[in-house]
């Protein structure tokens, strides 16, 4: 796997500032969590950092480049291309950083939709990347004051308010998001 310094550069040669700026937001709160959380702290950093690295890749190359390397690709991410920066942006670190960690790439494939059995590195970068310091929309104060105090009540809340947002503009609702939000009702 790449060193700190050479997945920075790699970052900043690939991420626009202001995604990688998000980035670095996202990767410091992930540490945080993961502190509090006991979870491994560079993993959390080094996913959130690299989650969004596929993010300014245009629908038609995220179609291609799952295509390439044999993503499976459902009929929502046919008709909403750019949930494929997740899958697409692990695949990606995997190829070009050698990052081989499942944990981490996991976090990176699943931080957009969730999933159902979302391990805590998973849910640690889903709320930092809901909540980074930056983000300013209804409902991200009730996230930032419960990811410090259970992490699984941060993940409900980030879902039902995400999946809200969906129904009332009449979005597509990524199976996984529901999947996801249900296994913490259960
Ligand atoms: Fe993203
Ligand atoms: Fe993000």
């Amino acid at each position: 796997m790449m060193d700190t310094a050479a997945l920075k550069m790699w970052a900043t040669g690939r991420i626009p500032s202001a995604r990688l700026a998000h980035c670095s937001r996202v990767a410091q709160l992930a540490q945080w969590l993961a502190q509090r959380y006991d979870v491994d702290p560079d993993k959390a950093r080094l996913a959130g950092f690299l989650h969004d690295c596929a993010r300014d890749e245009s629908p038609a190359r995220l179609l291609e480049l799952a295509g390439l390397w044999r993503i499976p690709v459902t009929e929502v991410e046919a008709r909403a291309p750019i949930l494929l920066h997740a899958p697409v942006g692990a695949e990606l670190v995997r190829r070009e950083c050698g990052v081989e960690d499942i944990q981490i790439l996991d976090a990176i494939r699943f931080h957009t939709t969730g999933r159902s059995g979302m391990s805590p590195l998973e849910k640690i970068v889903f709320v930092a990347d809901y909540a980074e310091p930056a983000r300013d929309f209804p409902g991200v104060e009730r996230v930032r004051a419960a990811m410090f105090e259970c992490l699984d009540t941060a993940v409900r809340l980030a879902l039902d308010q995400s999946l809200r947002y969906l129904l009332e503009r009449g979005y597509l609702v990524h199976p996984n998001m529901v999947a996801a939000r249900n296994a913490l009702y259960m």
